[in-house]
C-alpha cells in the first residue's frame, strides 16, 4: 500500500430528489433519486495514512477544518481502518473550487472525493461501487458523484446496509447545460440531514412526498431515456417543488429560499412562455440551478445574472465520475 492517495470528484444535481431517511443509523434514503454530475467545481482531496500522527489531522483550504467537518471525515476513516485491518491516522487536505454549504453539492463532491482517496490510500481492493457504498454512508447524494454522467440511487428500507449509487446513462447521453444563479453569499441556515429530520418528523405531507416520489422517479428516469426534454423538465420541475412542499409544511416551515429564488423561478418560466426549452431545479438552499439546451445556455446566463439579487452564475456541463490524481503533483492539496 502506497499509504498517500489524492481525488477529485464534481457535485452532482438531483432531478429527481432524495428527502427523507429510510434508516437513520445506516444513512439509508427513503426514496429513490436520480441525478447528473457536473464537470466543473471540484473538490479535490489528498489522504495519507501517517505514523506519528495521535488523530486525523483534517485542513479545509490550509486551515484546520472546522471541528463537525473533522468529525464526519474521521467517521469515515473508522471505516476505511476498519476494513482495511490499519492502526493509522491520517492526514486529510481539501479544497472546493467553489462556495461550500450554501446547497451547491460541496458535500457530495467532498465525501466523493473521501471515500476514494481514503479507500486508495488504505491499499483497499474496492470497486466503485464499493465506493459510492462507503461515500453513501457520510452523504447520500455523495454515492451518486462516484459516477460520471447521470447515477441514479435507489431508495433502501429500514436494515439496509448496502446501498450504492449506480450509473444510468454517459456525461454526452443528451445535450444538456447546468447554469446555477447563485443568490446570496451566505451559508444555509439548515443543513439537509437535519432538515430531512425534521421534515419526516413534523410535516403532515412527508407521507405524501415518500409514496409520490418513486412515481417521479420513474418518470425522470423514462423521460431522460427517451431525452424528451419536455417531459424530463415536467417532472424534474415537480419533484423539486414537491419536495420543498413537504419540507415547508414542516412544524415550523423550513423555508431554503430567498426572495431572488423566486424571481428566478418566476424567470425560468418566463423563458419557456418565450420559447427557451429550460427547466429549474433547487436544493436545500437558495440557489437556482437552470437546466437547458446547451445552445440557450449564453443567453440564459446573460439573462439571470442582470435578475436583481443574483450574485453569480456559474456553468457546467455533465462530466466524469471521482476519479483519482497523482499523489505526488504539486497543486494542493
Ligand atoms: O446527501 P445530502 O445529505 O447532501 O442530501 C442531499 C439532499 C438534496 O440535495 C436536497 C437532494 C439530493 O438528492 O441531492
Amino acid at each position: 500500500m502506497s499509504g498517500r492517495a489524492r481525488a477529485v470528484a464534481h457535485p452532482n444535481f438531483a432531478l429527481a430528489k432524495y428527502w427523507g431517511k429510510a434508516d437513520v443509523a445506516h444513512n439509508v434514503p427513503a426514496v429513490p433519486s436520480l441525478s447528473v454530475t457536473l464537470d466543473a467545481m471540484s473538490t479535490t482531496t489528498s489522504v495519507s495514512f501517517e505514523p506519528g500522527l495521535d488523530a486525523d489531522e483534517v485542513t479545509f483550504r490550509g486551515a484546520p477544518a472546522a471541528d463537525a467537518f473533522a468529525a464526519r471525515v474521521t467517521r469515515l476513516l473508522d471505516r476505511v481502518r476498519a476494513e482495511a485491518g490499519l492502526g493509522l491516522f491520517a492526514r486529510v487536505e481539501t479544497a472546493n473550487d467553489f462556495p461550500t454549504a450554501a446547497g451547491l453539492a460541496s458535500s457530495a463532491s467532498g465525501f466523493a472525493a473521501l471515500a476514494l482517496a481514503a479507500t486508495a490510500a488504505a491499499g483497499l481492493e474496492v470497486d466503485a461501487a464499493g465506493v459510492s457504498d462507503l461515500a453513501r454512508r457520510s452523504s447520500a447524494s455523495a454515492a451518486r458523484s462516484v459516477f460520471g454522467g447521470y447515477a441514479v440511487l435507489p431508495a433502501g428500507a429500514p436494515g439496509t446496509t448496502r446501498l450504492p449509487a449506480e450509473p444510468l446513462f454517459s456525461a454526452d447521453h443528451m445535450p444538456l447545460a447546468i447554469t446555477i444563479a447563485v443568490t446570496t453569499e451566505a451559508e444555509k441556515s439548515v443543513g439537509s440531514t437535519d432538515g430531512m429530520g425534521h421534515t419526516a418528523a413534523t410535516s403532515p405531507y412527508y407521507a405524501a412526498w415518500v409514496d409520490d416520489a418513486p412515481r417521479t422517479f420513474a418518470r425522470i428516469r423514462a423521460a431522460l431515456a427517451a431525452r424528451d426534454f419536455e417531459a424530463l423538465a415536467a417532472a424534474s420541475e415537480a419533484s423539486a417543488l414537491t419536495m420543498h412542499a413537504c419540507a415547508l409544511a414542516a412544524r415550523p416551515g423550513l423555508l431554503y429560499w430567498n426572495p431572488t429564488t423566486v424571481r428566478v423561478l418566476d424567470d425560468v418560466r418566463a423563458m419557456r412562455r418565450s420559447g427557451l426549452a429550460a427547466f429549474f431545479t433547487i436544493d436545500a438552499g437558495p440557489h437556482v440551478k437552470i437546466l437547458s439546451h446547451p445552445r440557450d445556455a449564453d443567453a440564459i446566463s446573460a439573462r439571470v445574472a442582470s435578475l436583481e439579487g443574483v450574485v453569480g452564475v456559474l456553468r457546467a456541463a455533465p462530466g466524469e465520475g471521482a476519479r483519482l490524481l497523482d499523489p505526488a503533483a504539486t497543486d494542493a492539496p
